[in-house]
């Protein structure tokens, strides 16, 4: 037994030995590459404390090496570079050398299992552009606007002049979700105010709101491929319920469809890709199109609430908006785009909130040997098969040089004393082009912006004419992020804040 013992003990250390050996004299760095930070274990590098909480460890490495260093995670090098004023020369560098879709590939497949054939993300994006901006977006914003009444005002449940007790997050991502997909993926019925219409539609969209939120507390394992066994078998079977909750044949029966979907489907099509996998990227394109804005709405409504001097600006700009056209938002058929664009106070406080709670990474695959020049004229040599990594939630988003006490909500922060909205903020004396990325940049930009700004103000407008909402318990501290969503867009708390609200007597 003790000599097992032994000979144990001796392979583990010989393992441990060679491990050691092999990262000593693995990749070293080459004169003019970034620091090259390691890590100890072999190959599996820093993946552990990047997965676990990607701002802390990003800001330490930053502390260590500069605003600009290369990490090894899980067999991959990655550079990670935090000067804003050089995210220009990424944003813009040619495909052949800086590559957005081979990752994008990556993840669509880990997290949804789609697979295009000739996916080709420049195509999608400007076919996606001209369905979601310019002409479409009245009547996506009108859409939203009947299908948020429907949600919030139609649910006897919810629509009480009872108090009740629920999570803000639960009700602020439900909400957003269920009238998100409705305006997306159509309703049951023409009619928005047909009554056994909206019945079907939120039981539908509460069905699929369920298991989708089910599905997205698994998705950040699937993309780092680190799912247990039993958490594998469970995604699965979430992803096969909603395969067919949103199976195409089921959706081209749907009415009210908006002009992105049947566009994207044919886009699909005109690729040559089958029914089954048709399916499966319309349950990719939920989580691309709904997954951000309903933790945006949460974390604005905190923000108010734990800010009693910004919800008395919100909500006297808001009343003054509609008290001045002499409306009420309870008559309207919709809020025109000339008043949802004259909200600067809302609009600074909703870019504050963004600024605090939006940490996408914006990646790029090295496609060949190529020397990447910063801003202040530093020049670096990137390598082929390496991956680039920015990260503007730490640079310029929390970065003290740039916003005083960047860890407070201040909700006027990007407004001028004339009301106008603040545009110039500063690093080392020079004025910055991107200050804020909350909606990635460039070719990374989101491309549901508008449709997302139009549907958060109407969906805080309506809560905020139509409700008392208030903490359950207003000394209660904010919650932490949930740490494992770095890199995934809008962040999400820990834990839940729970609010009483109930309809006001109108
Ligand atoms: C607060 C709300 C939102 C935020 C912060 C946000 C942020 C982002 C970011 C950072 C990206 C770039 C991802 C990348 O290329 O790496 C993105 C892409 C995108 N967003 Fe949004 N988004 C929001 C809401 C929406 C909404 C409501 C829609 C649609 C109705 C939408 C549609 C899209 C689409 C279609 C893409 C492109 C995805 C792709 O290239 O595959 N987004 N969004």
């Amino acid at each position: 037994m003790a000599s097992l013992l032994t000979a144990g003990l001796l392979g583990l250390l010989l393992v441990l030995v060679l491990l050691l050996l092999a990262s000593r004299f693995g990749r070293a760095r080459q004169p003019g590459e970034p620091p090259l930070d390691k890590g100890f274990i072999p190959w599996l590098g820093h993946a552990l404390e990047f997965g676990r909480d990607a701002a802390k460890f990003m800001t330490d490495m930053r502390k260590k090496h500069g605003d600009i260093y290369t990490v090894q995670a899980a067999g991959k090098f990655v550079t990670v570079l935090l000067d804003p004023h050089s995210y220009e020369a990424v944003l813009w560098e040619s495909r052949s050398k800086l590559d957005f879709g081979q990752y994008a590939r990556i993840l669509m497949d880990r997290m949804f299992e789609v697979k295009l054939p000739d996916y080709d993300p420049n195509a999608e994006k400007v076919m996606m552009r001209m369905t979601l901006q310019n002409k479409n977006l009245p009547t996506l914003t009108k859409a939203m606007f009947f299908n948020l009444r429907t949600i919030l005002l139609s649910d006897p449940d919810r629509a009480s002049q009872q108090w009740k007790e629920e999570g803000l997050f639960h009700l602020s991502y439900s909400t957003m979700f269920r009238a998100g997909f409705l305006t997306l993926y159509g309703n049951e019925g023409k009619d928005y105010e047909d009554s056994r219409n909206q019945a079907k539609d939120l039981a539908f969209s509460l069905e699929i709101y369920t298991e989708f939120y089910k599905l997205d507390r698994l998705l950040m394992k699937a993309a780092r491929s680190i799912l247990s066994a039993a958490e594998k078998k469970e995604i699965n079977s979430l992803r096969k319920h909603l395969w067919k909750l949103l199976s195409v044949k089921r959706l081209d029966c749907r009415a009210n469809r908006s002009v992105w979907l049947d566009s994207y489907k044919q886009h699909l099509v005109d690729l040559g890709v089958d029914e089954n996998m048709q399916t499966r990227a319309m349950l990719l394109q939920l989580w691309s199109t709904q997954s951000n804005a309903g933790p945006a709405v949460f974390w604005l409504l905190l923000f108010l609430l734990k800010y009693p001097s910004a919800m008395a600006a919100v909500q006297g700009e808001m009343e003054g908006i509609f008290r001045s056209r002499r409306q009420k938002i309870g008559q309207m058929h919709g809020i025109s785009q000339e008043i949802l664009d004259c909200t600067p106070i809302f609009d600074s406080a909703l870019n504050e909130m963004l600024r605090l709670t939006a940490a996408p990474f914006i990646t790029r695959e090295v496609l060949q040997d190529m020397c990447l020049r910063l801003a202040d004229g530093r020049e670096y040599s990137l390598r082929k098969g390496d991956r680039l990594c920015l990260f503007p939630f730490i640079s310029p988003q929390m970065d003290p040089e740039i916003y005083e006490e960047p860890e407070k909500f201040r909700y006027d922060r990007f407004l001028n004393s004339d009301g106008t909205e603040k545009t110039d903020f500063y690093k080392g004396g020079k004025s910055l082009k991107y200050y804020s990325m909350p909606w990635g940049a460039g070719i990374n930009v989101c491309i549901g912006k508008f449709l997302a700004v139009n549907s958060i103000k109407q969906c805080v407008f309506l809560l905020l004419s139509y409700f008392d909402l208030e903490l359950k318990d207003p000394k209660a501290a904010i919650p932490a992020f949930d740490k494992e969503r770095y890199g995934f867009g809008m962040l999400q708390p820990e834990k839940d804040v729970i609010i009483r609200y109930k309809l006001k007597a109108q």
